[in-house]
Formats: structure tokens, C-alpha cells, sequence
């Protein structure tokens, strides 16, 4: 009987092995670590943030599912079994999420929200000269399954949209950039910086002072990828210099934020707890059993990561 590893330590164990029971085939067997029977009798590993050399355990695992888009938190297991296929997150959910959390990012410095959150408390009636928003530039950094649709909310609002990613892209209403010129470029126009890259090599840190250097005065940078991805020492410099207007931060170096951390008080940063898209069982599931069965029949799995290029 084909057997389904289920880990996390962050998502609802009790939401999703229902789900999981319900659209896997009736033969596929789910358990949950650390109750995993007989590590040998286990084809699938559905992970996040998988402990080292959990993986490596399961002598007889055939793919890896990644419970989040990203596939870092898996690549960090120094024992994992480098043959092995993983195969990352793509559900229409989370990616919807995510263009929410993009748009409340950018929206509540565009609108303000911060100013008035802090003269509510104090009765102050001030009001902000409203900006034109088709006079304010976005720059989406990754335009993938999720920027391509973060990009695309961005221009039905009325923004002016530029994206960036690694090959040449067209959507509708959207500049598309790639390369170290068309980073530049993109940078160098926007008000607005939305991260939703995945971490690599080639991405970490790639939000830095030089970067900074390259945006308007003033300028947003709203960071949903990974934590990697802000050289966080030059962050609060960028800031309290005026270079950065804000900064809306979902995902962090280290996560939990440590509670000592100047993050959490600096008055233009907004902190949420990596939140920007969660996984919702009741679809992720029909994702995994889909990949689940396609693999049984011994088709393609879709989203299958690359390797040599880390996403
Ligand atoms: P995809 O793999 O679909 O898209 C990645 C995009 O980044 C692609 O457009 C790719 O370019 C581009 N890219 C990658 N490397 C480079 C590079 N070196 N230079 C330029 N562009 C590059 O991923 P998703 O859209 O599904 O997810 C993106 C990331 O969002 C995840 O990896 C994760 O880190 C983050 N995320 C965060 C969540 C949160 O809650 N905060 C939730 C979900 C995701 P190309 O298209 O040319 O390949
Ligand atoms: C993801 C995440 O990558 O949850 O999906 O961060």
C-alpha cells in the first residue's frame, strides 16, 4: 500500500489529514510523524521545514511535496537525499492570498494607514493629501505563478507595473525586465518594491543597501519571498535615512521574529508572522493528490524543482 508521510510543525495536523484522507486515492496510507510505522513502507514525504536527516530515514521515498511554494526550508537539510524530485507548491489559493497581502502591503503606505492607526488612539483628525495612483510605480520582483498574478492585481488597480524575473515574460499591462540592467531599471522607477522571488544563490539579499540606493527617495519595499532576501543590517539605516519610506515585512532571517528584535518597534516597518499566503488544506490537498495519483500512474508530476537553478 503506498504510504504518505505527513510533517509539519506549523501547519493544522487535524485539518489536514481529513482533507488528505478524502482526495488521496483509498489505498494511499497517510501517517503522521513521529508515528510512521516502518520508515521503509513510506514512497512520499510531504514536508515543511523537515528536521536533517529525516528524509534521508526513509529509505524508499520517491518524491519530495514541499507544503509551501518555496522549497528552501527543504534544500536546508544538509542529509537529504539529492536524488530525490521535490516538488513544490502550486495551488490557486495561495497565490490568491498572496496577491491580497501584496496589495495590503502596498496600500496602507500608498493610503496612509499608519498615520491615521496612530492618531486614532489620539482623536487627531489629520488628513493626508490623497497620491494619484496611476502617477506610482510598482515593481514586482519575480513574476512566476504568483508575481505574474500579484503584477496583475497591481495594474487593474491603476498602478504603473513593472516586473522582473529570470526569462523574458508578457502580461497584459505589465513592463516586463530581466537581467542586472532591467533590475536597474525596474528599481529605479518604483515606489513601490514587491518581493515575491524565490530564495536562491542568485536572490539572497538581493533587497541590500545597493539596491536601496537604486529606488526613489521615499521608496516601499513590501518583502513576501524569504528573509533572505533584505540584507537585514541595512535596512534600518535605509530607513531612518529616508532612502526607504516603509517596509512591510512578512518572512524574516530567522522565525519566529526574536522578540528583542528592532524590527518589531522601528515605526516604519510593518511586521506580520508570515502570513502573506498560508496553505489551506482543504486546497492544497486536491494539489498533492492530484501529484499523488499522476505519480501512481506514472505520468509527469508537474512543478518538479530544478535543481541547478534552486526554484
Ligand atoms: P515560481 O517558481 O513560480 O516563480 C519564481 C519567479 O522568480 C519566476 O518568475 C522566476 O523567473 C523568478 N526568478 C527566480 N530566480 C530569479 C533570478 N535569479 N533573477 C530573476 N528572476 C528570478 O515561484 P512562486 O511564484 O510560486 O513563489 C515565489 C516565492 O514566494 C516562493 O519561493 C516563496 O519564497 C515565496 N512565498 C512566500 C509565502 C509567504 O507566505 N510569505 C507564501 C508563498 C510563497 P522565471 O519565471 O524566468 O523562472
Ligand atoms: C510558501 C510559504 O513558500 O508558505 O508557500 O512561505
Amino acid at each position: 500500500m503506498p504510504t504518505l508521510l505527513f510533517y509539519s510543525q506549523d501547519d493544522p495536523v487535524d485539518l489536514w489529514v481529513p482533507e488528505l484522507r478524502k482526495r488521496l486515492p483509498r489505498d494511499v496510507k497517510v501517517v503522521v510523524h513521529p508515528d510512521i510505522g516502518d520508515p521503509a513502507e513510506i514512497d512520499y514525504a510531504l514536508v515543511w521545514k523537515p528536521p536533517a536527516g529525516m528524509i534521508a530515514g526513509l529509505p524508499n521515498c520517491k518524491v519530495i511535496f514541499s507544503i509551501a511554494a518555496g522549497i528552501d526550508h527543504i534544500l536546508a537539510d544538509p542529509e537529504r537525499p539529492t536524488a530525490l524530485p521535490i516538488v513544490r507548491m502550486v495551488d490557486p489559493a495561495l497565490r490568491d492570498m498572496m496577491s491580497e497581502h501584496a496589495m495590503l502591503g502596498v496600500l496602507y503606505f500608498h493610503r496612509f494607514l499608519g498615520h491615521y492607526l496612530e492618531n486614532q488612539p489620539k482623536g487627531i483628525w489629520d488628513r493626508k493629501w490623497a497620491r494619484h495612483t496611476p502617477d506610482h510605480h510598482v515593481a514586482v520582483l519575480g513574476l512566476g505563478h504568483i508575481g505574474a498574478e500579484v503584477a496583475r492585481k497591481f495594474a487593474v488597480y491603476g498602478f504603473q507595473v513593472h516586473g522582473w524575473s529570470r526569462s523574458e515574460k508578457r502580461i497584459p499591462g505589465v513592463e516586463c525586465r530581466t537581467g542586472d540592467k532591467g533590475l536597474t531599471d525596474v528599481l529605479s522607477r518604483a515606489n513601490y518594491v514587491v518581493n515575491v522571488l524565490p530564495l536562491t544563490d542568485e536572490t539572497r539579499t538581493i533587497l541590500s543597501a545597493t539596491t536601496f540606493e537604486l529606488m526613489p527617495k521615499g521608496a516601499v519595499i513590501v518583502n513576501l519571498g524569504r528573509g533572505g532576501h533584505v540584507a537585514e543590517d541595512d535596512l534600518i539605516p535605509a530607513l531612518d535615512s529616508g532612502q526607504l519610506g516603509g517596509a512591510f515585512l512578512d518572512v524574516f532571517e530567522t522565525e519566529p521574529l526574536p522578540k528583542d528584535h528592532p524590527f518589531w518597534r522601528h515605526p516604519k516597518i510593518v511586521v506580520t508572522p508570515h502570513v502573506a499566503g498560508e496553505l489551506l488544506p482543504q486546497s492544497c490537498a486536491q494539489v498533492l493528490a492530484s501529484n499523488v495519483r499522476k505519480h501512481i500512474a506514472g505520468e509527469t508530476i508537474p512543478h518538479i524543482v530544478d535543481l541547478e537553478r534552486g526554484y
